[in-house]
C-alpha cells in the first residue's frame, strides 16, 4: 500500500512579519504539514526561528508541524521543538555522532523521528537506523537557503525506497529543495511521498491551486 502524497510548505519564503497568518493561509490552501526550517547559523550560514515562534503559532493551526533541524547540536535542540508542537523532528545524519540514539530519543520524547541526508550523503547511511526511523528527508539542495537550484538524486531516492520496503517499516520519504511542478513528478516516481515546497509554492497567486497541482502531478507520476 503506497503512502499518502503530502505537501509540506517551507516557512522560509513566508513574510516573517505575518508568519502566523501565512501559516494559517497555507493550512487553508490544503497543505498537509508546515515544514519549519530551523537554522542555527553554524551548521548552515543562516539563522531562522526558535521554538517559541513555533509554539506561538501551533494553536492557530491543526495540521502536522515538522521541524527540519539544521543545527550542530540536534540532541539538545530536538526536545525544544517537540515541546513547541512539532510532531516530526528531523536531524541531519551529518550532525549526529550517535544517530541511532538521537532518533530513538526523539521517539522516546513522543515525536516521530526523522533523519536528513545532505546531497553528498549516501543512502546507506540509514541502513542501520531504519528500526528507529519514521521519516527520511532527502535534501535536493545544499541546506541553508530557499530558492536554490534542484539537484536530481533519483537513484538515491529509489535506493532509499528499496531499503524502506525491504525493512517492512512504515517510513515516509520526503524530498526537500527545488520542488516544483517540473521536479516533483520524477521524485514521486522514484519513491518519495512527502514534498517540501518553498519558493515554487509561494510563486502561485493561489496557493490552493499550487498545492493541488503539485499533489496531482505527484499522484499521476507514481
Ligand atoms: C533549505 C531548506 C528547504 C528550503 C526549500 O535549507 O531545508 O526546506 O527552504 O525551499 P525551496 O523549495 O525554495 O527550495
Ligand atoms: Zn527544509
Amino acid at each position: 500500500m503506497s503512502r499518502a502524497i503530502e505537501i509540506a510548505p517551507s516557512i522560509l519564503p513566508a513574510d516573517f512579519a505575518r508568519l502566523g497568518e501565512e501559516c494559517v493561509d497555507l493550512e487553508k490552501a490544503g497543505a498537509d504539514r508546515i515544514h519549519w526550517d530551523v537554522m542555527d547559523g553554524v551548521f548552515v550560514p543562516n539563522i531562522t526561528v526558535g521554538p517559541d515562534v513555533v509554539a506561538s503559532i501551533r494553536s492557530h493551526l491543526t495540521i502536522h508541524f515538522e521541524a527540519h533541524l539544521m543545527v550542530m547540536k540536534p540532541d539538545e535542540i530536538a526536545p525544544l521543538y517537540i515541546e513547541a508542537g512539532c510532531s516530526t523532528v528531523m536531524v541531519h545524519a551529518e550532525a549526529c555522532t550517535h544517530l541511532h540514539r538521537s532518533l530513538d530519543n526523539i521517539r522516546k520524547l513522543g515525536g516521530r523521528s526523522g533523519v536528513v541526508l545532505n546531497p553528498h550523503t549516501p543512502a546507506n547511511v540509514v541502513a542501520h537506523v531504519l528500526d528507529v526511523t519514521d521519516h527520511i528527508l532527502v535534501m535536493t539542495v545544499n541546506p541553508g537557503f530557499g530558492g536554490q537550484k534542484y539537484i536530481p538524486l533519483l537513484d538515491k531516492i529509489a535506493d532509499l525506497k528499496a531499503m524502506v520496503d525491504a525493512s517492512g517499516n512504515e517510513i515516509d520519504i520526503e524530498i526537500d529543495g527545488g520542488i516544483s511542478a517540473e521536479t516533483i513528478g520524477e521524485c514521486a516516481a522514484a519513491g518519495a511521498n512527502v514534498f517540501v515546497s518553498g519558493s515554487a509554492l509561494f510563486r502561485y497567486d493561489d496557493k490552493a491551486e499550487g498545492v493541488a497541482e503539485l499533489k496531482s502531478i505527484a499522484e499521476a507520476a507514481r
